[in-house]
Order: structure tokens, then C-alpha cells, then sequence
């Protein structure tokens, strides 16, 4: 039998916009902890919460001022307690989000840190008295003037995200007590936060630029030592007892990617060339690398949605509903673990803010400053910065009695109930089907591609997708019986004739 991990769908749960129990128009424990019926109902088997630890919010969490606590917007730390109790009495395990590649500024580490040369914690941080061209991931430079003892220190996203110094061996230890600390509250993993970021480099060469100008990250990422450090996470995870960890990459190179997931690294690694493409085109091609990357046992992530990225709604299925089931077909019957973004499973839709003023997230208002500073016109700001936002998918939850009784801190998208019903029953099904036949006991007894046709067999069970125009073929399995199937399929002993985007699973016949 494999690890608990590799039989479980994830479910990824943006903190402030999931459901709010006190009124006042965020998303908390509280509000949680009375939809786990819900998730039950879905099937899931364990949450990805995103950061809920004290946090100026600059970055929505990601800029933490407290590894130990947790933020009073989301609630105490016994509601935090009593959420997972009661989610795993629901048999739901709980990982939760750790951002360890910085702080923010308020964090009193940084804070004793800035106040001298040679404070303490100084070497906790990364200073430099002439910062070299690094570029921020949100855009502009990525060193940021300290007048007090007048030197430069890095930050990788925005500058209220002080990046961590990972040579330094007190950091790394503290890091360790902070994992110890919400290992023993019982928690069943973490995400890592942009790990294969983590400064470890005492160099600063400067990073290319490509010929349309634009920054390539390739000094300030994957730094020499990232293989071990990697696996020293890993390991130290791993030692504790029986966790999972998966680690946000950023990067979009497979072989980037897979190389830090496994026994030598961490136990699965997200794939953001799979997951955030803009279009349908390129999802088939990228996992059949996939799985030839991970025929060694392995598993690579699945997912289409996050926090991070345009809902797959709008990005992918271009608002039909049966091009969203085929990706949910995908994502929960190919092999590898997936992770289902909250509100997917409604067939949930962008929120596109109308201005600057509606819109909430820094990397958007970052992208619309830059912009004006450029010298482009207002609507011309509002548009690229529409492009960036990442506020599209962190619209609250669609809930039948509301997400909120009072104002939300984030627009809201109108819900559509009658797709909603249509889509959760889709997606329970196939989470269903998984648990009763042995889909994840197994890799792939074969995997076909056929221009824009996709089957694969796992166990006794053939899945077809169908990325392109109506297509009939050849039926090679012999005795089929339908599953589940997201439009009619046509099919006899000889022929199976699948509609434009058609998913359907059969049962094969001996
Ligand atoms: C990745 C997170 O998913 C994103 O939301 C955040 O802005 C960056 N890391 C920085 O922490
Ligand atoms: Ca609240």
C-alpha cells in the first residue's frame, strides 16, 4: 500500500474568501469549520490552507509576521484546533501553507535585524551595499534602501517581504521549531511557499535580460546548494513522522520541476506549465512528459486553479461547462495528486475588478504603478493591471445563504446555482469513483495520444478525453461499459464516437 497522500484529492482553501462566521466580510475558522460537512459531501481528503498566521497582509499572508500564532482575522488558535479535530473526524487531513523564503518587515526578526550592522539577527537577511539588477517577481527592483544603516536588503517579491538568508544555520534551526510547532498541533503536512527560492548564494552576478527587455530569473532562483537544501527540508519533514510535503516552484521547466520531488527532495512538486497555461493547446503534450518523467514512481500534481492564476472557468474552458468537466475528469482520474481549487467544483468564474480602487491584490496595483510611472494612460495602467491581478480567483465562495453577513473585503462574482449543482455532482462522482476502484493503485497500463484525443488505462478502467472536434475510433478494448461520461458517447463493439470535448470513463470488459 503507498502513502496516504498519493489516494488523496486536496482541496486548496484561499483563507479569506472561503466563508466567513463572524460578519465581518472575511473568510476564518469559524466559517470553516461549518463547511467541512461540505467538503465531506465533495469527498476530499485533505485542505491546503493558505498562510492564516499574523500578517500585515501586504500579500494576503505571504508576508508573515508570526510564525507562532495566528492572525485574529481568521480567529484564535483554538478555533484553528478545533477546525482540524473536526475536520479529521471527517477523515480530512489539513497542510497548511508555510512561507519560509521571507518575513515580513514587521516581523521582530527583521525588525532587531535593520536596527544595526552588526545586530544579531543582521545575517538573517540578505544586505548588500550596491544591489545588482535583480528584479522583483512582482516587477520593479528587488533591493530596497535601509537608511538607518544605510545598506540594501532583498526581497524577492514585494519589498514588505524581507527574504530570509538560508547559509545562516540559525535561520534554518528557527525554520525547524516553526515546523516542530505546527507538526504538534496536528497538522498533516505543509505547502512550501516558492522553496526552490530560498537565498543561499553569496554571489550577486547580475540576471540576463531578454531581447523584449524583460528580466530572465535565473541568478536570483535554484541557487547553487537548492538540491540539498531541498532535501534537507524534505528529510527533516519526513523525520517527524507521516507528513507530505509539496513545494511551490517557481519555475516553468519540467525538468526544473520534477528534480525536486522524491525521496531525495520533497514528496510532490506543483507544475505551473501544466497547471497555469492559457490555453487547452498545450495540456495533453505537457502530460504526456509528465508521465513519462514520473514512469519511475513518482507523482507529479494536478491542478488547474489557484490563488495565484485566472479561475480555469474563464481561462480554460472558456465558460462551458462540459470543457470544466473534461478538466475535472483529467485532473482526478490521470495519475498524480490533485488538487481542486476552491469553487471549481461550482464551475466558479473570474472576478475581473472595474478599477484600481476594487482591486486588492499587490502584485496588480504593483503592475498598475509601474505602468503610470512608464507614462501610460490610466485605462491603459487599469488594463494590464486587470491582466495581472491576482484577484480574479479570490472572489468569496458561492454559498446559498451568502459568503458573508456583512460587507466582503473583495468583490463578488453572481453566483450561478443551477451550474453549481450540475458541476459538484460531476465532480463528486469522479472523487466517488476514485475511492471505489483502484484508479490510484495504479500508474498507467497505457497512454495514448491521437492529435487532440487523449486515453489512457488505469486498472480496469479506460478514460478518454477529447480536446478536438468529434472524433469516432477504432474500439480496441472490446467490452465497454460506460462510468461516467459528461455528454452522450456513442459506442459499440467496434467504434466509440466521442462529441467535441467529450470525457468519458469506461469500465473494460475481460
Ligand atoms: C506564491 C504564493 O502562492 C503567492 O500568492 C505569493 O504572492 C508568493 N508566493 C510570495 O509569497
Ligand atoms: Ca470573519
Amino acid at each position: 500500500m503507498g502513502k496516504w497522500w498519493q489516494e488523496t484529492v486536496f482541496y486548496e482553501i484561499y483563507m479569506p474568501s472561503f466563508k466567513d462566521g463572524n460578519g465581518d466580510g472575511i473568510g476564518d475558522f469559524k466559517g470553516l469549520r461549518e463547511k467541512i460537512p461540505y467538503l465531506a459531501e465533495l469527498g476530499i481528503g485533505g485542505v491546503w490552507l493558505t498562510p492564516f498566521y499574523p500578517s500585515p497582509k501586504v500579500d494576503n499572508g505571504y508576508d508573515v509576521s508570526d510564525y507562532y500564532a495566528v492572525d485574529s482575522d481568521f480567529g484564535t488558535m483554538a478555533d484553528l484546533e478545533a477546525f482540524i479535530a473536526e475536520a479529521n473526524a471527517y477523515g480530512i487531513r489539513v497542510i497548511a501553507d508555510m512561507v519560509v523564503n521571507h518575513v515580513s518587515t514587521e516581523h521582530a526578526w527583521f525588525q532587531e535585524a535593520r536596527l544595526a550592522r552588526d545586530s544579531p539577527k543582521r545575517d538573517w537577511f540578505v544586505w548588500q551595499d550596491t544591489p545588482n539588477n535583480w528584479e522583483s517577481f512582482f516587477g520593479g527592483a528587488a533591493w530596497e534602501w535601509d537608511a538607518l544603516t544605510e545598506q540594501y536588503y532583498y526581497h524577492s517579491f514585494a519589498k514588505e517581504q524581507v527574504d530570509l538568508n538560508w547559509r545562516n544555520e540559525e535561520v534554518v534551526r528557527e525554520i525547524w521549531n516553526v515546523f516542530d510547532f505546527w507538526l504538534d498541533k496536528g497538522l498533516d503536512g505543509f505547502r512550501l511557499d516558492v522553496i526552490n527560492n530560498l537565498t543561499l548564494t553569496r554571489n550577486f552576478p547580475d540576471n540576463p535580460v531578454d531581447v523584449n527587455g524583460e528580466q530572465v530569473h535565473i541568478f536570483d532562483k535554484d541557487q547553487p546548494g537548492m538540491d540539498l537544501k531541498m532535501a534537507e527540508i524534505g528529510a527533516y519533514i519526513r523525520e517527524q513522522g507521516d507528513y507530505f510535503t509539496v513545494g511551490e516552484i517557481s519555475s516553468d521547466k519540467l525538468s526544473d520541476i520534477e528534480k525536486y520531488a522524491g525521496n531525495d527532495g520533497l514528496d510532490v512538486t506543483f507544475n505551473f506549465n501544466f497547471g497555469s497555461v492559457t490555453s487547452r493547446d498545450g495540456i495533453v503534450a505537457e502530460l504526456s512528459r509528465m508521465q513519462e518523467v514520473y514512469a519511475d514512481g513518482r507523482m507529479p500534481t494536478l491542478f488547474f486553479g489557484s490563488h495565484d492564476m485566472s479561475r480555469s472557468w474563464n481561462r480554460l474552458a472558456d465558460g462551458r461547462e462540459e470543457v470544466a468537466q473534461m478538466l475535472a475528469m483529467l485532473m482526478l482520474t490521470a495519475h498524480g495528486v490533485p488538487f481542486v481549487y476552491f469553487g471549481e467544483e461550482l464551475g466558479m468564474a473570474d472576478f475581473v475588478p472595474d478599477s484600481v480602487d476594487a482591486m486588492r491584490d499587490v502584485r496588480g496595483i504593483y503592475a498598475y504603478d509601474l505602468e503610470l510611472a512608464a507614462g501610460r494612460t490610466a485605462d491603459e495602467a487599469l488594463k494590464v493591471a486587470q491582466d495581472k491581478t491576482r484577484d480574479k480567483a479570490r472572489a468569496p465562495m458561492w454559498w446559498p445563504e451568502g459568503f458573508s453577513q456583512g460587507a466582503t473585503w473583495i468583490g463578488e462574482v453572481p453566483p450561478d446555482f443551477e451550474r453549481g449543482r450540475r458541476m459538484f455532482a460531476f465532480y463528486q462522482a469522479l472523487i466517488a469513483l476514485r475511492k471505489t476502484t483502484d484508479f490510484c493503485e495504479h500508474g498507467y497500463q497505457s497512454f495514448d495520444v491521437d492529435g487532440t484525443l487523449l486515453t489512457y488505462v488505469r486498472g480496469d478502467y479506460l478514460v478518454c478525453l477529447n480536446f478536438g472536434e468529434t472524433h469516432e475510433m477504432r474500439n480496441r478494448w472490446g467490452d465497454l461499459t460506460e462510468i461516467l461520461a459528461n455528454q452522450t458517447i456513442v459506442f459499440d463493439v467496434k467504434t466509440v464516437k466521442l462529441p467535441e470535448n467529450a470525457a468519458v470513463i469506461f469500465k473494460v470488459g475481460k
